[in-house]
């Protein structure tokens, strides 16, 4: 079978002039918000989405579409399953949010995405505690500071923790109520930090609803790089929420929802069976090693630039 593309007709100056007057009506429309900042925000909502529908001449069938597609984000959302983040998490809409709100200048640690997977009740655990708490995988000590930007340690930072099993699960996502591969912890006097957890492995997104079929429909993957979430909490800083990522994963270059930094890759330093372990630990099998040092800015850093 042969394809002829027909190019469409040239549109002439009447044509363009009839669509563009439907944005400038409703930009017109919003004029007297008595909330500026709403009616910039929609107004430029209006131009973009029109400029869009104008660039791929968008068909009402596939406007149909889109408003099936989101009706059943909306039909799987749940209080436990946000459909609706994890569209914005494929789209790069959370990474771009985030590069925009948290400069990262200097040396201050990059941002990423939160996830559904985060638990606010985790246990504590003291310095050099293990944090897998059972979770299946192979160990691995993970130790760094927390510093401001002027190099000065910040002790006492709450350090929340978590990630995936070697199975690629989290623990809320068994139905048994097991709480694993999560905890906080709080940085020492020198602003250190260590613990024991597991070496992460790449897992999939949830990929069982309208987001996965979307994905599948391109040829996307769902899969994420692996990873360890880190949320970094301390007063007068500006919270962190980031993960590190293991280097030489074949996944860095595709991560499903573009999470990664290259300042977030880190050597995961692989060890022998009976190799001895930073704290004296005795493990049986493989074990593996990385630092992660994390610099917080001060809260009134963060940087929004707003045209008056
Ligand atoms: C995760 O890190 O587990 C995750 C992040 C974004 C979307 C889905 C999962
Ligand atoms: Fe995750």
């Amino acid at each position: 079978m042969t394809i002829t593309i027909v190019p469409a007709p040239p549109r002439g100056s009447e044509q363009e002039a009839r669509e563009r007057l439907v944005t400038e009506q409703v930009e017109a429309s919003f004029e007297s918000s008595p909330d500026q900042r709403l009616k910039e925000v929609l107004q430029a909502v209006a131009r973009h989405a029109h400029e869009l529908i104008r660039e791929v001449r968008l068909t009402e069938a596939e406007w149909e579409a889109a408003i099936e597609f989101l009706r059943a984000c909306g039909d799987i959302t749940t209080d436990t399953r946000q459909e609706f983040i994890l569209l914005s998490d494929v789209l790069g809409i959370s990474m771009e949010t985030i590069c925009v709100n948290q400069p990262a200048e200097g040396d201050v640690t990059e941002a990423t995405v939160f996830g559904p997977f985060f638990v606010d009740d985790a246990p504590r655990v003291e310095l050099g505690g293990d944090i897998a708490q059972g979770a299946a995988g192979e160990p691995c000590w993970v130790s760094g500071t927390v510093r401001d930007t002027e190099g000065s340690p910040i002790p006492g930072a709450r350090i929340e923790v978590w990630e995936a099993d070697d199975d690629g699960f989290y623990d809320v996502q068994y139905t048994d109520g097991r709480t694993a591969g999560r905890a906080h912890l709080f940085t020492g006097e020198d602003g250190s930090y260590r613990f024991w957890g597991v070496t992460p492995t790449p897992y999939p997104i949830p990929h069982d609803g309208p987001v996965g079929k979307m994905l599948e429909a391109t040829g996307r993957s769902p899969m994420r790089a692996a990873h360890l979430h880190f949320m970094v909490t301390a007063p007068g800083y500006r919270r962190l929420v980031t993960h590190i990522f293991v280097e030489g994963d074949p996944l860095l270059a595709s991560d499903a929802v573009f999470g990664v930094k290259d300042s977030l890759v880190k050597t995961f330093t692989q060890h022998g069976p009976g190799t001895p372990t930073p704290d004296g630990r005795r493990v049986e099998g493989t074990w593996s090693q990385t630092t992660f040092d994390i610099v917080l800015p001060r809260e009134d850093a963060t940087t929004t630039t707003t045209e008056a």
